[in-house]
């Protein structure tokens, strides 16, 4: 909540460094938020609008994707010689299943003039074809330039889609990106084109002071994801790292308060797996004088800079320093190895556990030796059989692996996985210990296994970390304290949700009424939850009030340890919710829907507030069940 709350002006906390980025368009759209684009020339299927921003921009005619989803791209400068082509996706509901939006979604792609050459950062998705291959054109023709560099932060097709189809357009324009990312578009685009790979400190010259240094940060979050900053304005173009899953005409940060939960939720999805890359890249870039950040999804950052990096290195730093972490082992651009991998790994590090995501078709086995060999715990998705990369991973694994380590083997979904028994006799041969039998998945992966999947990763950290768990709490009170705060009584509670086809349930006590108008009450909840992932903002869900005559049978049957990914609701009477369409017990005397508005982080808990938007009582003679403790060390 501390961060909910310090950015109550658009411009507190102010950028990083305050070079001359954007100052050209922050004098013009002072003058009038209605004002026409004369930076731009406006072209015909580009209505000029500029409501929402300080910056005027373009909008494009909304054209209707499947099932009536609406796709539009807005144009703006946002630096002297840079303009952004936003693709916006108002509509897009999930992304990769398991990461339900809700405000969509926008892919940000750049156009730097400089004084000799031109270059595009980034490229949009493939559903952008028409819309941003049109902006582009007219964009370039207002300019009277051609392309001769597409600087393409990493692979995934939400950002280079359309580098082929661009290249159509632009033969003669350089690709520059890492050397993984290269080699993928080359087999991607099927044809020969100009390629240029970059390292870190590689720079390319524009013109006019606009050198462009490239600054390598793998697993944000992809393995070949670059940064590219601008020296002459300032702008580090970021793609995935400092985005966010929220579409709106706003371009920048402004609205702070706003954006912060979906910045929040992005990070602990996508980066946070990768917390130990992520202190690494902010290391990279520290003496470099950015003042806007240009990043892949949402809002860039520009009023905001220093707190919301500044977060990410928090953040980041709060999960690095404990001495418990997992390897986790996938194949990159294999089956569903990355994404079921990423979801493991959200999991784990919802329990404050951090994670080593190794790649094992393209790590050095003496990285892997290392890694493996200081982690406390290992999750290995199955690689492609008869794989050679894969093959001398796998020796350099065995060899590594300390006796007793807790390990997950799961199903990549690939087509030609290694048979996970296999590996799985394997691993116990050299002393592990299976956590489980391996993960199988027997159909494409939809919203209940990549469910499975993080609960398996929440496990396997709270395995790892139960005895330390303990002590911690014990030794956070004194027994006088601990005995003094049970003495606050509560009601029981269990609180289940569904989105789609994924449901979960838990027990609560603490909570608390927090508001008349609108009704407003509270719950806290503990991070490694697993309905912590169904209670972000704008979710749904139904506290049900047990009775104090009634509740054994329910209190019993929701404090069990489900198995991963196993229904909670087995064996329960339950119906759906008028509103929110969350289970409520048939068996519980009252029940609330509710919907969260924000969240506040405290070290172990979020607390959730959340406004009533409907409820009833279901057996209005009984009275709720009250919760007495004879020690706070316990819920
Ligand atoms: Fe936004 Fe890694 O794609």
């Amino acid at each position: 909540m501390q961060s909910l709350q310090r950015h109550t002006s658009k411009c507190a906390g102010g950028p990083v460094h305050t070079r001359k980025a954007s100052r050209a368009f922050v004098s013009r759209s002072s003058r009038s938020l209605a004002v026409k684009v004369q930076s731009v020339a406006a072209p015909t299927a580009l209505e000029v609008t500029s409501t929402a921003s300080d910056v005027p921009y373009k909008m494009s005619q909304v054209v209707m994707w499947s099932e009536g989803k609406r796709l539009q791209t807005q144009v703006l400068p946002v630096a002297e010689d840079t303009i952004t082509i936003r693709s916006l996706d108002w509509d897009r509901d999930r992304f990769d299943i398991e990461f339900g939006l809700e405000n969509g979604t926008t892919y940000n792609a750049y156009l730097i003039y400089g004084a000799d050459k031109t270059a595009l950062v980034d490229a949009s998705h493939e559903k952008f074809h028409n819309l941003f291959l049109e902006a582009l054109q007219t964009e370039l023709k207002a300019a009277g330039r051609s392309l001769d560099y597409i600087f393409v932060s990493h692979t995934e097709p939400d950002h280079s889609g359309l580098v082929p189809a661009v290249l159509d357009l632009h033969p003669d324009a350089v690709v520059c990106g890492s050397k993984v990312c290269i080699s993928f578009l080359q087999n991607l685009t099927h044809r020969p084109f100009k390629a240029q790979v970059v390292k870190g400190g590689d720079k390319v010259d524009l013109g006019g002071g606009h050198v462009i240094e490239f600054v390598m940060a793998p697993n944000l979050h992809w393995p070949d994801t670059m940064f590219s900053f601008d020296h002459a304005t300032g702008v580090m173009f970021t793609c995935d790292a400092f985005g966010m899953h929220y579409c709106s005409e706003q371009p920048f940060d402004a609205d702070v308060k706003t954006i912060l939960p979906h910045y929040r939720f992005y990070y602990d999805c996508l980066m946070k797996p990768n917390a130990k890359s992520v202190t690494t890249a902010l290391r990279k870039v520290k003496d470099l004088p950015y003042s806007l950040i240009a990043n892949g999804h949402g809002p860039l950052l520009r009023y905001n800079v220093a707190e919301l990096v500044g977060d990410y290195g928090r953040w980041s730093a709060a999960l690095s320093k404990g001495s418990t972490s997992v390897a986790v082992l996938y194949c990159s651009d294999y089956g569903f190895s990355d994404r079921l991998s990423q979801t493991l790994a959200k999991g784990i590090t919802k329990a404050g556990v951090a994670t080593d995501m190794i790649d094992l078709l393209s790590v050095d086995p003496q990285e892997l030796v290392s890694v493996v060999g200081r982690a406390s715990g290992l999750v290995l998705m199955s690689p492609p059989r008869d794989n050679a990369d894969a093959r001398t991973s796998l020796a350099a694994l065995s060899s590594a692996l300390k006796p007793k380590t807790k390990v997950v083997i799961a199903e990549s979904y690939g087509g030609k996985d290694e048979p996970v028994d296999v590996l799985a006799a394997n691993l116990v041969d050299v002393g592990a210990e299976l956590l489980a039998p391996p993960l199988r998945v027997k159909d494409l992966p939809s919203q209940p296994t990549y469910q499975l999947f993080e609960e398996e990763g929440t496990d396997l950290a709270q395995a790892l970390t139960a005895k330390e768990a303990m002590a911690r709490k014990k030794a956070a009170m004194s027994g006088d304290v601990a005995k003094s705060l049970a003495r606050l009584s509560t009601g029981l509670y269990v609180v289940t949700a569904q989105h789609n086809n994924a449901r979960s349930a838990m027990v609560a006590s603490w909570v608390s009424q927090a508001s008349f108008e609108p009704l407003g009450l509270t719950i806290s909840v503990a991070k490694d939850r697993a309905i912590e992932s169904l209670m972000q903002v704008g979710d749904t869900f139904v506290l049900n009030c047990l009775g104090e005559d009634t509740y054994a049978p329910l209190l019993k049957h929701f404090l069990q340890r489900f198995a991963p990914g196993e229904d909670r609701f087995s064996g329960v009477n339950w119906f759906p919710s008028p509103t929110a369409k969350c289970p409520v017990l048939g068996d519980a005397i009252a029940y609330l829907e509710c919907r969260v508005v924000s969240r506040l982080e405290t070290p172990d808990h979020w607390v959730t507030y959340c406004e009533v938007v409907g409820g009833n009582v279901t057996n209005t003679a009984a009275r709720t069940a009250v919760h007495r403790r004879k020690v706070a060390t316990y819920y």
